[in-house]
């Protein structure tokens, strides 16, 4: 498709690169230029405000002589007026151009419209999920999983080689009272049923038993030491422990249709270790504090990164630095994001400064991204679990197709495959309530708003999409790019959704930019509601040939749009609901 803001840049740019001091680039061009909030001030708008003092002119005049010279010298077919409005200049752009735009994009590419290239050739690591082995999978890694699977398939849509990797808690002093406790009680425990129930329980249990008797403690930390050194019993335990919370895991993944291209967590570092401590000994920072070794990060406004701990441990950032190295030099990646809670931000700072300590190509140490995200919340305060209401992850997905087929029921009892149907419509509700703020803000949890069918939802979404198909359906038949009629396309209705079509790739864009999905998840809506007013106000079936085939088309369109941006977020649609 052709990039219009981008003619528009070329235009103004002709016009303003008057003087020495003036050369803009067509990409800084393009970033002052808006898209209005109200769509009756024009499709862009260029603010002349801040070149006022530079060209020692009001805004307006500005505007005006832009306005004059473009319409003097630059005459084209993509602007069909322009006009000036305070100190803005507002471009409305030629409808039928954007019209053939998208119908012949659409009509080259429909399974893939609105995606694009420019990614190609680059890798991107996207670290996500990353839950902690015998413990419990909690609704903090469920927007991880989800905010990192969306971005998995947003850059992937961009062209870019993604690379999923879940970088478990697999490691750590835990695991001594784990190996304690199943060795003192396991029999007792059905960990092979609920693995990570059962081991939460023994966990509990021998934490309980450490505060009464330092004897127990001190064992618990020399089966830790025994683990570290590679003991075959602890190991085998360990082994066993990570096997079946994964297979756990594993189940919630399948559930919201999320993959890893790789598992390599905590734990895959430990023979990793020697290279990375002896990078940071090299870089003359790493020093010696009470028997630790840390490094001082005053200068840079933190507390002091601990490497090595005094009994010879290594820590959860030294091992992220060990992935660090490891990532470079087997994925060669152009950008590694973590999706991991706000709650880690100083984590994540002092690890990036102290990779630029490490003697590691440039482009590794500039590229690492933490991508933090808020709290989800009850309606009644925070999850957590020292307050004991701490809800599992996989009864809250059950809970929630167990309420979609509750409402299929009522809606719909006739239905086939309700089952099928119902998960599908449960988990998207949770998927998309997920995505549909800001990730930094603070999500409430609420059943009856997400679930809702006319809301702002996953399910008004899927219910949107179904009626697309209900059309579809009734009409018989899809007409083909051939049979539209762009003059009866005219209507501000459907000018409005060819137009939200022709920024899905720029939605896309935008949300890979920022690393947010929920731009995505609010442009759906949008489109969701263009197209109900649409369906409200013009009769699809039954005008004249031309206009029936015109408006089945923009019906078409819209549905696959939908389809396609329900899918990068990681939600399925049914056909039926
Ligand atoms: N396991 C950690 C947690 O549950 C998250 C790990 C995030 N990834 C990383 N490379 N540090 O808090």
């Amino acid at each position: 498709m052709i990039n219009l803001k981008e003619k528009i840049a070329e235009v103004l740019q002709k016009e303003l690169n008057f003087t020495e001091e003036f050369r803009i680039s067509i990409n800084e061009m393009q970033s002052m230029i808006e898209i209005p909030k109200d769509p009756k001030m024009g499709d862009y708008a260029f603010p002349c405000f801040g070149l006022s003092k530079q060209m020692k002119k009001a805004p307006q005049i500005i505007a005006q002589e832009l306005k004059d010279r473009i319409l003097e010298k630059q005459r084209n077919d993509i602007i069909e007026h322009i006009d000036v409005v305070g100190g803005y200049l507002n471009f409305v752009i030629n409808k039928s151009i954007i019209i053939n735009e998208v119908i012949n994009e659409y009509e080259k590419n429909n399974d893939m419209f609105g995606s694009s290239n420019e990614g190609s050739g680059q890798n991107i690591i996207i670290d996500y999920s990353s839950p902690n082995i015998a413990k419990e999978f909690h609704i903090g890694h469920l927007r991880s999983t989800v905010i990192g699977g969306a971005l998995y398939n947003i850059y992937k849509y961009l062209g870019y080689n993604c690379i999923g990797i879940n970088h478990l808690g697999d490691w750590g002093t835990q695991f001594g009272k784990l190996i304690e406790g199943y060795k003192r009680w396991g029999t007792e425990y059905n960990i092979e049923k609920s693995p990570v129930e059962e081991l939460t329980k023994i966990y509990v249990r021998i934490s309980n038993a450490c505060k009464e008797d330092e004897k127990i403690l001190e064992q618990c930390r020399n089966n830790f030491k025994k683990l570290e050194d590679g003991d075959s019993y602890c190991l085998e335990l360990w082994e066993k422990f990570r096997g079946l919370s994964i297979q756990e895991f594993e189940e919630i993944y399948k559930m919201l249709g999320i993959k890893f291209d790789s598992y390599n967590g905590e734990a895959f570092y430990i023979n990793k270790m020697d290279e990375i401590v002896n990078m940071l000994e090299n870089s003359g920072k790493l020093i010696q504090s009470e028997g630790a070794k840390i490094i001082d990060l005053e200068d840079k406004g933190m507390a002091p990164f601990m490497a090595i701990k005094s009994n010879g441990s290594t820590t959860y950032g030294t091992r992220d630095l060990a992935a660090i190295l490891f990532r470079a030099k087997n994925y060669d990646y152009d950008k590694l994001l973590y999706v991991v809670s706000y709650e880690q931000i100083l984590h994540f700072k002092q690890v990036f400064e102290v990779a630029k300590l490490l003697d590691m190509n440039e482009k590794y140490k500039n590229n690492l991204f933490h991508i933090p995200f808020g709290m989800v919340l009850l309606k009644t305060g925070k999850m957590s679990t020292r307050e004991g209401n701490v809800i599992k992850l996989k009864d809250i997905l059950d809970e929630s197709i167990k309420r979609a087929y509750k409402v299929i029921e009522e809606k719909n009892s006739e239905l086939e495959n309700k089952e099928e149907i119902a998960k599908k419509i449960g988990i998207g509700a949770i998927i998309f309530n997920d995505l549909y703020n800001n990730r930094i803000k603070d999500e409430i949890f609420d059943w009856d708003i997400m679930l809702n069918f006319t809301g702002e939802t996953g399910p008004y979404v899927q219910y949107t999409y179904v009626r697309t198909k209900a059309i579809l359906e009734k009409a018989g038949y899809i007409p083909t790019a051939k049979n539209v009629n762009y003059e009866k396309i005219c209507d501000e209705l459907s000018i409005e959704i060819i137009k939200f079509l022709y920024s899905f790739n720029e939605t896309v864009k935008n949300a890979a930019e920022k690393n947010e999905p929920s731009i995505i998840s609010r442009y759906l809506i949008n489109l969701a509601q263009a197209f109900s007013s649409f369906y409200n106000e013009n009769r699809i079936i039954g005008e004249d040939k031309e206009t029936q085939d015109s408006r089945l088309y923009i019906t078409e369109m819209v549905g696959s749009v939908l389809k396609n941006g329900l899918k990068l977020l990681g939600i399925e649609v049914p056909e039926k609901m």
